[in-house]
């Protein structure tokens, strides 16, 4: 059956501050975006890649360099598309999502038989093990596929202070158990038809709620679709802030990929 993934690198990575989009930042050597396409193989049986890139032309020479990086996958005989991203990571799924579907109609593939997978390039160092086991749940039925890890913080549901203006405190209303709770990471995995069905109930969303769904998987809660858990991994961690960078830096030279 088909299998395309799609990978959102359009992110501009203010939280990092090294003031170049995320995927273009130096991990070991070389970007966040070249080793997070280490994990596309052979083994991966993918029919199609998708990479999504910064949209700024501001960045010209950074955007240049990662659609040149997403290109030479090509050289592993894997057909390559490379589209510009939008200002959420929605709108940059949904960019690659629309590549998805051209190329799907090009080539007859059937929406119920195809899987897309969505992984943050944000996360380079996700071993393919975890892609197989996402893809392999799709393949065996699953509409919507997650990877996830046990949190090891207690999470806590906060709120403003209530009444008191003045202090800019926040209250704890709730502690769900932490045995319930799993953090969860990319790649996700769905069918393209179960992605064909989000889209158009998102585009029945308001800006607010849209704004809301930080994953696709959360679309399927909405519309009742049940959502499979399998399990992730730590080198899965996403990269965010300065430490993320220098975690995924030492995993690298731990174990180098
Ligand atoms: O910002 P955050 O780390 O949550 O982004 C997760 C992933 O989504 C990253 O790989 C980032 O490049 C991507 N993204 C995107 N377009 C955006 C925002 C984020 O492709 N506008």
């Amino acid at each position: 059956d088909p299998r395309a993934l799609v990978i959102v690198a359009a992110g501009s990575g203010t939280r990092l501050g090294y003031g170049i989009p995320k995927a273009a930042v130096p991990l070991a050597g070389r970007s966040i975006l070249s080793r997070a396409l280490d994990a596309v193989t052979a083994e991966l049986g993918l029919g199609l890649l998708v990479v999504v890139v910064p949209p700024d032309p501001s960045a010209e020479a950074t955007r240049q360099q990662l659609v040149a990086e997403a290109n030479a996958v090509e050289a592993t005989g894997v057909r390559v598309v490379v589209v510009s991203g939008g200002s959420t990571r929605a709108s940059s799924v949904n960019e690659g999502l629309a590549a998805v579907q051209e190329h799907a109609r090009h080539h007859d593939w059937s929406a119920e038989r195809t899987t897309v997978l969505i992984h943050d390039a944000a996360r380079p160092l996700t071993p393919p093990e975890v892609f197989q086991r996402v893809l392999q749940a799709v393949e065996s039925g699953a509409e919507a596929v997650v990877p996830a890890v046990p949190v090891t913080d207690t999470i806590k549901q906060v709120s403003a202070a209530g009444t008191d203006a003045s202090a800019e405190l926040e209250i704890v209303g709730s502690t769900p158990a932490r045995s319930q709770l799993r953090a969860v990471q990319t790649p996700q995995g769905f069918t393209l038809d179960f992605l064909e069905r989000a889209l158009e109930h998102t585009m029945g969303l308001s800006d607010e709620e849209t704004a809301a769904l930080t994953d696709e998987a959360m679309i399927a809660e909405h519309l009742g679709v049940e959502v499979a858990v399998v399990a992730g991994h730590p080198r899965a961690l996403k990269i965010t802030t300065e430490t993320d960078l220098l975690t995924a830096t030492a995993l690298l030279q731990e174990t180098p990929m």
